[in-house]
């Protein structure tokens, strides 16, 4: 039996679907982060897209790390939760007009910048306001992440960064660009890694980068290397904090640190991807010709990831502990990928049920919607909930 994730109790007097997030676990994961990247005198920026909920930047705040913003939105709630400026790294492939002026009146750490037009436009935007905008080039490593196909970024196809064949021409350009000031490379090759190969990989890259560099006398800096560490979605239990040892471990090992030079990452999922759990209630057991089906009160509109990207979560049920039986999970949007799992074992279920969909902290309340007229999810915190 995997163990429960809370006194049905307390959740009685909800009404559901909401999110449920385990403070403890949180903090505990972030003292880990701390204590591990510490070790290195690395620089986290928690990737605010995971997980903007307000209290979770405040307590991620607390813990002193800086963020990674991929909208003029996120910045302003990062600005909002306490994040100086100084510790805010500002990435994405189009990045408008407002919200590349926002980051020079709040004078961001740096732009993750990815093409020369965005690059001309921070440059024209920084100058009329007679600053200097600090860049970094985001940089396509070439690097396979082995993950699912809409969440890789680092390979040749993809939208994002600067084809490593165009970095020279980008290098040149740059010169041009006077309100600019290159303060290094930055690197994200995809989400959600389970193997530590491919960040030896970006290490190698990254090494022969900064050789080339060298030689045209560019020496970078700021490295970052991104997000990406992946969390166990089929025993949230037994992995509720990632291997944060063995992943900076693997950067140390295989990145040489040039002297002077600062090291980055932008963790997201692994942070906040098992301290939050979403909690429904069973609406109806329905009986198909085949199949019994679980009908929840949360659909893809409180956690898309199943619909989108295949997406495991363990399923539980909370309220029942009677033998099991097999049944298809699935919510009210009237959309056949509306499904959370098939053919899950759960015990025996009945209508009023608690259903919790684990390990659902990241990607989970950030990407909710309001289609068919839904309201987004509540959110409640563990240690607020006594
Ligand atoms: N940095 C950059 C530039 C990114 O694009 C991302 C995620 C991160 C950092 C954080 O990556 P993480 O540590 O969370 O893997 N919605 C998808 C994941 C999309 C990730 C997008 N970029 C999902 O639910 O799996």
């Amino acid at each position: 039996m995997t163990k429960k994730v809370s006194p049905v109790a307390k959740f009685k007097s909800l009404r559901t679907p909401f999110y449920y997030y385990d403070a403890d676990l949180l903090r505990a994961t972030l003292q880990v982060v701390v204590e591990e990247s510490s070790k290195y005198d690395y620089h986290i920026h928690y990737a605010v897209k995971a997980n903007a909920n307000p209290r979770i930047l405040s307590i991620i705040h607390e813990s002193g790390l800086g963020v990674d913003c991929v909208s003029g939105g996120e910045i302003e709630a990062a600005l909002k939760a306490g994040f100086p400026a100084s510790k805010i790294v500002f990435a994405g492939v189009g990045k408008a007009d407002w919200e590349i002026n926002l980051g020079l009146d709040n004078n961001i750490f740096c732009f993750n910048a990815e093409s020369i037009p965005e690059l001309e436009v921070i440059n024209e935007l920084a100058l009329a306001k007679g600053k200097t905008a600090h860049v970094a080039l985001r940089v396509n490593p070439e690097v396979d992440a082995h993950t699912h196909h809409h969440i890789t970024t680092g390979t040749k196809e993809n939208k994002f960064g600067i084809n490593l064949d165009q970095l020279d021409k980008v290098l040149d350009q740059l010169e041009n660009l006077k309100s600019l000031r290159l303060i290094g490379l930055h690197f994200h090759i995809g989400s959600q890694l389970t193997e530590l190969e491919p960040f030896i990989n970006l290490c190698k890259r990254a090494e022969e980068l900064q050789e080339q560099l060298l030689k045209r006398n560019i020496h970078l800096e700021n490295i970052n290397f991104g997000g990406g560490l992946g969390i166990d979605y089929r025993h949230p239990d037994q992995h509720s904090i990632p291997d944060f040892k063995s992943y900076f471990e693997t950067f140390h090992r295989y990145f040489k640190v040039l002297p002077g030079q600062q090291v980055h990452f932008e963790p997201g999922r692994s942070i906040v991807g098992q301290c939050g759990n979403l909690i429904s209630k069973v609406l109806y057991l329905k009986e198909g010709s085949f199949k019994k089906f679980v009908v929840l009160d949360a659909g893809f509109t409180e956690l898309l990831r199943p619909a989108m990207y295949d997406a495991y979560h363990q399923i539980e049920n909370i309220s029942s502990s009677e033998k099991t039986e097999v049944y298809d999970v699935v919510g009210p949007i009237c959309e056949s990928s509306d499904c959370f799992g098939k053919d899950r074992e759960l015990p025996l279920t009945n209508r009023g049920d608690f259903v919790v969909l684990r390990s659902a902290g990241a990607y989970g309340e950030s990407m909710a919607s309001q289609y068919n007229c839904r309201q987004l999810p509540q959110s409640y915190f563990s240690d607020s909930l006594e």
